[in-house]
């Protein structure tokens, strides 16, 4: 779509991010299903720049495998440049420059691991107004309402841009300033190389200052400008837990009105939580406390909801899913699932298939129409088309020390409370009676009854529970028979 391709983005993700007081890197932080720095680096590659480089330091290894991971790693190569001990995101820039070539030309953007809901249609946005005017710097600026810790925008009586000046360097009019810098710049490659050259640690903070490096240019005669953007959450950094929250309570708003306006009924978006990798097609209904998670994909028609958590998962069209938690679970067209189901890894539920209320599966197979209605667990199994599996039926997958399979048939029907003792096979429409205990395969066709016949101890509680309510009540109906005789 661009036209403005940048020739490189640089993501600056070397500082430690102290604030989040973690053992996680704060760039490593989850928002809507990726890392901060995922985002960013979404961003940046959603420009296509001809190089992408990120500046790493703090916990530099745990970053460079987290990158190796991320899917957008494989389709485009990711450059990783280490900033060195001198501090500074002018220091980082430079070091991000080592890893290009020395002969570059044209845009460079600068951005950051930590700015999550920035997109790249800012990006472009911002490079477009850069190379429309043949800027040197353009820096993507906000007006804010408490600038308290940002870099100052610092004009000259006819609003052109002079310099940044950052907060602890700052005298009291320029802390009056409330334009900020967002800390996002295109450069002109050779403007941004001199500049850097330029750069001292002569400072409060004893850093190399990027931001300089626009007061330089300036002084140089080259043309700078500021862009201001009104979208003040694309700007915004996640330094503490506190804004991390409040940038996710954001990015989900966005989220649920992207799909919400794509034809998705979200009932309640505040209680709603969809990650950026889900899918959701037209026409499905999301019921109040829904997380949907991971890459979650729901096809059309399907009720979701509510107080259901599906994590990797895909919905069928048509299907109902009430009170659930799922994950990495596979749900066909027109099935119905829950209310208070589990549904973990490996379960495959076939269309118009049914796992009811306080059942758990696992690695399960469940064909089309089979149901599996209540109160039972199935691990490590296959259920063929049309069988019903009894009430509290247990699928006893686990001998102490290895897991075993069970394979049901189809079109069986099994009785209630089943334990099927793995490994073990029932046959195509076989029965079973209630209470079967199944240690031995059934034949298709069979009756499978492993319960000794009922005996009655006739007077049995009066005799040994005397004095009792029981017995009392026993003597009570023993009386109403010999009157009613
Ligand atoms: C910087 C800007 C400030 C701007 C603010 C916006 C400078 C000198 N100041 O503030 O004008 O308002 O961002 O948030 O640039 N980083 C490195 N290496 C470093 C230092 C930082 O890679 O040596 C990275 C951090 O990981 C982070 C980003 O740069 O992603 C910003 O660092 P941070 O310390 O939060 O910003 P400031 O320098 O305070
Ligand atoms: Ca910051």
């Amino acid at each position: 779509m661009s036209q403005t391709r940048p020739t490189a983005v640089i993501v600056l993700a070397a500082g430690q991010g102290t604030r989040m007081k973690s053992s996680l890197p704060k760039v490593m932080h989850p928002l809507g299903g990726r890392s901060l720095l995922h985002h960013a680096v979404s961003a940046a590659a959603g420009t296509a720049p001809e190089h992408l480089v990120v500046v790493v330091r703090h916990e530099r290894e745990r970053l460079v495998s987290h990158l190796d991971s991320l899917p957008l790693a494989a389709e485009r190569s990711l450059l990783i440049a280490d900033q060195d001990e001198i501090p500074g995101t002018g220091r980082a820039a430079e070091c991000a420059l080592t890893r290009l070539p020395e002969d570059i030309s044209g845009t460079v953007v600068v951005t950051y691991g930590d700015v999550p809901l920035l997109t790249a249609e800012t990006i472009d946005g911002l490079v477009e107004a850069h190379e429309s005017s043949s800027n040197a710097v353009t820096v993507l600026s906000a007006e804010v309402d408490d600038p308290t810790g940002y870099g100052r925008i610092v004009r000259d009586a006819s609003g052109a841009l002079l310099r940044i000046v950052e907060q602890k360097d700052a005298n009291e009019d320029e802390r009056a300033i409330s334009e900020i810098n967002s800390g996002i710049y295109a450069f002109d490659a050779d403007a941004l190389k001199k500049g850097l050259a330029s750069l001292t640690t002569d400072n409060v903070q004893g850093e190399k200052y990027l931001t300089d490096v626009i007061g330089f240019s300036r002084e140089a005669g080259l043309p700078v400008a500021a862009s201001a953007t009104d979208d003040l959450w694309q700007v915004e950094g996640a330094n503490d837990r506190v804004q991390l929250a409040n940038l996710g309570k954001e990015l989900n708003r966005r989220q649920c009105e992207r799909f919400m306006r794509a034809g998705v009924s979200i009932i309640d978006p505040d209680t709603t939580w969809i990650d950026v990798d889900v899918s959701i097609a037209e026409d499905v209904t999301i019921l109040p406390d829904t997380q949907l998670l991971g890459a979650t994909d729901i096809a059309t028609g399907a009720v979701v909801g509510p107080s259901t958590t599906l994590k990797d998962t895909e919905v069928g069209a048509g299907a109902h899913v009430v009170r659930t938690h799922g994950e990495l679970a596979v749900i066909g067209a027109g099935a119905d699932v829950g209310p208070f189901a589990y549904l973990r890894p490996g379960t495959r539920l076939g269309e118009s298939g049914k796992i009811g209320t306080f059942v758990e599966t696992k690695n399960a197979d469940i064909g089309a129409g089979a149901k599996v209605p209540h109160l039972s667990y199935v691990g490590d199994a296959e259920i063929g088309e049309g069988t019903n599996i009894g009430a509290a039926s247990v699928f006893v997958n686990y001998d102490g020390v290895n897991k075993h399979r069970t394979v049901v048939g189809k079109h069986a029907r099994m009785g209630s409370d089943n334990m099927y003792v793995a490994p073990v096979t029932v046959g195509d429409g076989a029965y079973s009676g209630a209470s079967t205990t199944v240690r031995k395969d059934v034949p298709a066709g069979a009756l499978a009854i492993s319960v000794a016949p009922q005996r009655n101890l006739e007077g049995w509680v009066q005799t040994n529970r005397p004095g009792t309510l029981a017995a009392q009540a026993a003597e009570n109906a023993s009386e109403g028979e010999r009157i009613s005789e």
